[in-house]
């Protein structure tokens, strides 16, 4: 039995607690912690029996070490203290990705953690998702021969960039990390994987193109609410939230679940996902590309961009390629092909849909996470002292590093 406390119960903490309330008889929440105790206490309901709820992290902390395990899943800003606070205290931890928000903040966690016996696990919940899964087991498996260079993609899908980075909480990269790492640290991770590999140089452009005030149509208000006339052609409208785009507030809006037309309206008209997203204070890229070349000597070359839907992956072998991707990330559609050079022929490589294992949530990665915890936490777990995922957190600040030297 795993003994996880809980620090950040938004979104992802609520997720993952969830989650683990369907594996009750591997996993105990001792403790949760949230700055707003609804969330707390809704995700303390998963736990077997009656558990301490914390609203302060420092309440929290001064319990000392009260699981095996703690899961960090605060904002961005947050991960670098919590994480260094929780390893004085003897924790592991799943932290959420970003790991923190600057190179030298990843590679001093590493750097505790090894020095103090420290496994780090990040939230690299698509490493996880039966589509990523295949692709590994086939690289292993030895067909594609020696990798030689591999493209990856990333479509962010345009009113989820609206959603999360412009008007949300990750759309100034001040307070939060820079767009290739908050979103992308996933892609470079899967291509550090796949590559077995760590990155020797990269280079890397992108700006932020479309969402701001020189393409805003004339005469739009600061708020959708505040009588825009061209609500009904904006695909951005706010008033999107009260019908088909409103599984979104789930994220940012405390009871939207239960909240009736009236309160999304006030929310709409109060909160920062109401703002016309061309008059936003945004400075996360919309766009966004890499080269680099990997320290094996394999090249990589990677595509953000928040005008496309999915995620492709093409690794080239010297006896075959495998391609394929997550086109439109509804259950069912995960394609993934082997082209055999020496034959010609084409076949599909079989992918477990999420949905037939029961896995939720990123193409099944959230829940295939917390199903792994104690292979990777356990007693006898495959994680050794240190921030596993490093690499690909280290891919990312490079490449940004790169681009901001061109902007
Ligand atoms: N792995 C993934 O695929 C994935 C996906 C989305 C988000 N994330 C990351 O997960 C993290 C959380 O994202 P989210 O969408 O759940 O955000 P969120 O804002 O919904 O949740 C963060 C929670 O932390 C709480 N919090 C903030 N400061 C705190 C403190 N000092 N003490 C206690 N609680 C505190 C907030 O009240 C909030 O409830 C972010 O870092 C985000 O980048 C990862």
């Amino acid at each position: 039995m795993l003994r996880i406390a809980i620090l950040g119960c938004g979104a992802r903490g609520r997720t993952y607690a969830s989650m683990m309330g369907q594996l009750k008889e591997r996993y105990q929440i001792m403790a949760t912690c949230d700055l707003v105790e609804s969330r707390a206490r809704e995700a303390a309901s998963h736990a077997t029996e009656e558990i301490p709820v914390f609203t302060n992290d420092e309440a929290f902390f001064q319990q000392g070490k009260v699981a095996d395990l703690l899961i960090i899943a605060t904002q961005d800003r947050n991960h670098y203290g919590h994480a260094l606070r929780a390893m004085e205290l003897g924790y592991d931890i799943l932290l959420e990705k970003p790991a923190a928000q600057t190179l030298e903040q990843c590679e001093h966690l590493d750097q505790v953690a090894k020095e103090k016996g420290r496994k780090i696990g990040l939230c690299f919940v698509l490493r996880y998702t039966p589509f990523y899964r295949a692709v590994r087991d086939f690289l292993d498996s030895g067909r594609l021969g020696k990798v030689i260079s591999m493209h990856a993609s990333e479509g962010v899908e345009p009113y989820h960039q609206a959603h999360s980075f412009v008007r949300g909480h990750w759309a100034k990269t001040g307070d939060c990390t820079p767009m290739i790492l908050a979103k992308c640290s996933h892609d470079t991770d899967l291509l550090c994987w796949f590559a077995d590999s760590e990155i020797k140089h990269v280079s890397s452009y992108g700006r932020l193109e479309f969402f701001n005030k020189k393409n805003a149509p004339q005469g739009a208000p600061m708020r959708c609410s505040d009588g825009c006339e061209h609500r009904s052609t904006c695909m951005y409208d706010a008033h999107h939230y009260l019908g088909e785009k409103r599984r979104w507030l789930r994220m940012v809006m405390d009871g939207s679940e239960t909240a009736t037309d009236e309160q999304i309206m006030n929310f709409i008209q109060t909160s920062p996902w109401g703002r016309c997203v061309f008059h936003c204070d945004n400075d996360a890229v919309d766009h966004q590309v890499i080269s680099g070349e990997m320290k094996n000597g394999v090249s990589v070359t990677f595509s953000m961009t928040a005008f496309d839907l999915g995620r492709s992956i093409e690794i080239y072998g010297t006896k075959g390629s495998l391609k394929g991707g997550l086109p439109w990330q509804v259950a069912g559609a995960h394609e993934l092909w082997f082209r055999d050079h020496s034959t010609g022929e084409k076949e599909d490589v079989p992918v477990i849909h999420a949905d037939e294992i029961g896995y939720a949530g990123h193409g099944g990665g959230d829940f295939g996470i917390i199903d792994s915890l104690d292979k990777l936490f356990g007693d006898s777990g495959i994680l050794s002292p240190g921030l596993d995922g490093l690499a690909g957190h280290q891919f990312a600040l490079l490449a940004e590093r790169d681009r901001l030297s061109h902007v």
